[in-house]
């Protein structure tokens, strides 16, 4: 099959609402090539808004943000062809380290939201062509949309459902959109949002590859949402008692309820981060993680990479220790083990997709109580 100048090679993944293919263009280049589904593609506004949407990637140029190369229609698909990133995206690598017995290192987890923070920074920063500020909210900062390269590179990609001031299709007031346990408490509520919902779920992603646990557990989306609106979490020094004070801060404030009491940005929050990392000493080695994990990986043409300068010895961490419940919330399961662990994030999207444009959430204020333990 060939969508626009690119030959579709295999698939690569399949997303909510589109599949995502290895593409092989004219001059033999890899991409990655995402093409909505036939069945989603017949409602025209879902198309406009694929297109709509996805066109917003052409207007980043950064390191952190995955370059968008085309986009159009073939055959009544709307596509997007977009740079190969060679490797994994965070939730696959929770998983693997869960099954490898290990945690993603701090110094490395660290980095690796240093860098998407700096994607979504740009982003956030970004203006129209007429100067007019784009006031651009991702909305769907999660495990899953974050890619990390075998070469160390971080990007944040799937900017599909995010939100401008000068777009053509908009969400309809009171509409939800995002995954239900990433969602900031305003998203959640459908009130306003700005570039602080972003900083508060790279906070929820900072928190579970810090943990290796699900942040804010439910069985359904409505129950992970009112655990988000309500603040209800377990600290992670809670789950381990040796887990760093001053990380566990950060994580706190960027996770507080009230957007005035986050971090203001992203810039902000990875600053802080960068603090934590220079006092602890903390080394972020991406590469060498990722060598220590999957070995030798060859490229999809069968090229082989350039082995890591140095490989690298992952310090043992103790062994999760079982916490007191810090806010009186009970997730489904009180006995989390390593097998808990192991499948805490699962393979399947089930209980991450995202709402796009189905769900609405009416919740009274006086029907939730303030159970937060954020500071
Ligand atoms: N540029 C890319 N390079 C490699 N893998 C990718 C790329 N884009 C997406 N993927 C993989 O496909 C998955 C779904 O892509 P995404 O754009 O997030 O689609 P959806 O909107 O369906 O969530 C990602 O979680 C990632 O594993
Ligand atoms: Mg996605």
């Amino acid at each position: 099959m060939r969508v626009g100048s690119y030959d579709l090679v295999r698939l690569l993944a399949r997303g909510g609402m589109a599949d995502i293919y290895l593409g092989r263009g004219a001059d033999g280049r890899l991409a990655a090539v995402k093409v909505m589904n036939r069945r989603r593609a017949l409602d025209a506004e879902a198309a406009a808004m694929f297109l709509d949407e996805t066109k917003l990637g052409m207007l980043f140029d950064h390191p952190n943000i995955v370059e968008t190369l085309e986009v159009g229609t073939e055959a009544g698909q709307p596509y997007c062809v977009m740079e190969l990133v060679h490797g994994v995206d965070l939730r696959a690598m929770l998983n693997a380290a869960a099954a490898a017995g290990t945690r993603i290192p701090y110094g490395v987890a660290v980095t690796m939201v240093i860098e998407v923070a700096a994607g979504l920074e740009h982003a956030h920063r970004r203006a129209a062509p007429d100067g007019t500020p784009l006031q651009l909210v991702h909305r769907d900062v999660s495990l899953s949309n974050v890619m990390v390269g075998h070469d160390g590179t971080v990007k944040i990609l799937d900017f599909g459902i995010a939100s401008t001031a000068v777009q053509t299709v908009h969400t309809a007031p009171g509409i939800v959109r995002g995954k239900a346990s990433y969602m900031a408490p305003e998203q959640c509520l459908a009130e306003a949002i700005d570039a602080r919902a972003d900083v508060f779920a790279l906070g929820v992603v900072l928190y579970e590859i810090t943990t290796g646990m699900r942040c804010f557990h439910g069985t359904s989306d409505f129950e992970r949402m009112v655990a988000v609106v309500r603040g209800a979490y377990h600290l992670p020094s809670a789950i381990y008692a040796d887990f760093p004070a001053e990380l566990e801060h950060v994580i706190a404030r960027a996770l507080a309820r009230c957007p005035d009491q986050r971090y203001q940005s992203c810039a902000e929050l990875a600053n802080a981060l960068a603090d934590v990392q220079l006092l602890h000493g903390w080394e972020g080695d991406i590469v060498g993680w990722m060598y220590s994990l999957y070995g030798q990986v060859p490229l999809p043409d069968g090229a082989a990479p350039a082995a890591p300068a140095a490989s690298l010895t992952i310090p043992a961490r103790p062994r999760f220790a079982r916490g007191t419940n810090s806010d009186g919330y009970e997730p489904r399961d009180t006995t989390m083990t390593r097998m808990e662990l192991a499948s805490d994030f699962g393979s399947s999207d089930e209980d991450d997709e995202p709402t796009r444009g189905t769900m609405r959430l009416r919740l009274g204020t006086n029907s939730i109580a303030p159970g937060g333990n954020t500071s």
